[in-house]
C-alpha cells in the first residue's frame, strides 16, 4: 500500500467513522410494499461487518405522491417500513457500523415518468425523457411546502430511529436536482428564474426544515451531481463562480457534507482553469465543507495494479490516496464493488488483491 490514508478516522460534529470509506446509495429493490425486512438489514450489516466506514442506504422515498415508481423501493414512512428500518439500523449498530438513509423523492420520475415535476413546461436533457413524456403535475406552491414538510418529517425519524446521519438525493435528475435545471423549471415564481440560486430555494428551503427537524449536532449530506440521469455530458454550473453561487446558499443552510457524485473520480470537473481538481476538490475549496468522491473507485485494472504496490496508473489506487492526501476530499464512497462483495474494504486495506471481485450486472439479483 502506498499510504494508509483511507484507514484514518473521520469526525464531523456527532458523526465519528472509523475510516474515511463510504458505502455509496445504490437501489436495490428488495423491500417489498417498501419494506425493508431481515435480508435487507442482514445485507447491510454485512457491510458493516466489513469495515464499511459509513453506510449510505439506498434511496428511499418519503411520504409524497409519486415519489416512486417501484413497489420494491423502501419506503421512509408508516410503521411498518419505519419498523423495517429500526432493524436495519440495529443491525449494522450490532455489526460495528455506522449509517444513514438516503432520503428520496423521484419528481417526474415517479409514477413512471408521470410524477410530480416543477413546472408544466419541462425539458429534460436527452438522458432522462424524450420531448413530451413528462406527463406529470406541476407542483404548486403547497405541493413544494408539504413536500419540505415530508422530508423534514422523515428526517426526525431517522434521527428518532438511532441512524448516525442522514443524505438529501439532489442529484441524477430527480426532484431536487430538477429544480436546479433550467429545462426542467421553467417556473415564473420564487422557486424558478434564470438564476441558478433561484432554482436552488426548494433545496435551501428543505434543507433549512431538516436541519430545524435534527438539531446542529446531526450531521446532514446532500449528494449532487453536475449529470443527470444518463445524459453524463451535461453541466449544471460552468464555472467555478456558477458553482459557487449555486452551493454557497446550502452550505449556509445547514449541509455539512457535499457528497459529489461523478462517474470518474479522476476527471477534472472544469477544463479551462489549470486544475485537476474533481467535483468533490472544487465544491470543498469553494465551500470549505466536508466532501465525499465517488466514481469508479476500484473498479478499473490499474486500481489492482497500484493496490499491489507495482507500477500505477494514473487511476489506480496511488492517484485516489494522492488526492485523498492533499485534503482534495474527505471521504471516498464507492459503489458496485461494495455490491458484490461486502469484504472488499478489508480485502483492500489487509492487501488481499488476489481476493478482489469483479462486478457484472448478474450480481443486482441478489443481496450477497
Ligand atoms: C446507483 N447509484 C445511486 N445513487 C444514488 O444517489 N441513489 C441511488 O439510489 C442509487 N442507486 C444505484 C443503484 C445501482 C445498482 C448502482 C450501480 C448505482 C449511483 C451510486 O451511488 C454511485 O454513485 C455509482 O455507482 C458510482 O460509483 P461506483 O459504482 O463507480 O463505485
Amino acid at each position: 500500500m502506498p499510504s494508509n490514508a483511507l484507514f484514518t478516522p473521520f469526525a464531523l460534529k456527532s458523526l465519528h467513522l472509523k475510516n474515511r470509506i463510504v458505502m455509496a446509495p445504490m437501489t436495490r429493490s428488495f423491500s417489498p410494499n417498501g419494506v425493508p425486512g431481515a435480508d435487507v438489514a442482514a445485507y447491510y450489516r454485512r457491510r458493516a461487518e466489513g469495515q464499511v466506514g459509513l453506510i449510505l442506504s439506498e434511496g428511499t422515498v418519503v411520504e409524497r405522491p409519486a415519489s416512486s415508481n417501484d413497489p420494491n423501493i423502501p419506503h421512509f414512512y408508516g410503521e411498518q417500513a419505519l419498523a423495517g428500518w429500526q432493524h436495519v439500523i440495529d443491525e449494522v449498530h450490532a455489526g460495528g457500523g455506522k449509517m444513514g438513509p438516503q432520503l428520496w423523492h423521484m419528481g417526474v420520475m415517479g409514477e413512471h415518468r408521470s410524477g410530480w415535476k416543477p413546472s408544466e413546461n419541462f425539458e429534460g436533457p436527452s438522458g432522462l425523457l424524450k420531448p413530451g413524456e413528462a406527463t406529470g403535475k406541476a407542483m404548486t406552491e403547497n405541493d413544494i411546502a408539504d413536500t419540505i414538510a415530508a422530508f423534514g418529517r422523515a428526517a426526525a425519524d431517522a434521527q428518532r430511529l438511532g441512524f448516525d446521519c442522514l443524505e438529501l438525493h439532489g442529484a441524477h435528475g430527480y426532484l431536487i436536482d430538477q429544480f436546479f435545471w433550467a429545462g426542467m423549471n421553467q417556473r415564473t415564481d420564487a422557486y424558478g428564474g434564470d438564476a441558478l440560486a433561484a432554482r436552488s430555494r426548494i433545496a435551501v428551503e428543505l434543507v433549512q426544515e431538516v436541519r430545524r427537524q435534527v438539531g446542529e449536532e446531526f450531521v446532514i449530506s446532500l449528494r449532487l451531481s453536475q449529470w443527470k440521469q444518463q445524459d453524463y455530458e451535461v453541466k449544471l454550473a460552468h464555472t467555478p463562480q456558477e458553482m459557487e453561487a449555486w452551493l454557497q446558499p446550502l452550505a449556509e443552510a445547514g449541509v455539512d457534507i457535499f457528497h459529489c457524485s461523478q462517474r470518474r473520480f479522476w476527471e477534472p470537473e472544469f477544463e479551462n482553469e489549470g486544475s485537476d481538481l474533481n467535483f468533490a476538490g472544487w465544491v470543498k475549496k469553494l465551500t470549505g465543507k466536508t466532501t465525499i468522491t465517488v466514481g469508479s473507485v476500484g473498479l478499473s485494472g490499474e486500481f489492482l495494479a497500484g493496490f499491489a504496490g507495482e507500477a500505477s496508473e494514473p487511476r489506480a489506487l496511488d492517484e485516489l490516496l494522492r488526492r485523498l492526501d492533499r485534503n482534495e476530499f474527505d471521504l471516498v464512497a464507492v459503489g458496485r464493488q461494495l455490491i458484490v462483495d461486502p469484504n472488499w474494504v478489508e480485502k483492500i486495506e489487509q492487501g488481499r488483491s488476489g481476493e478482489l471481485k469483479g462486478y457484472s450486472r448478474e450480481a443486482l439479483r441478489t443481496l450477497v
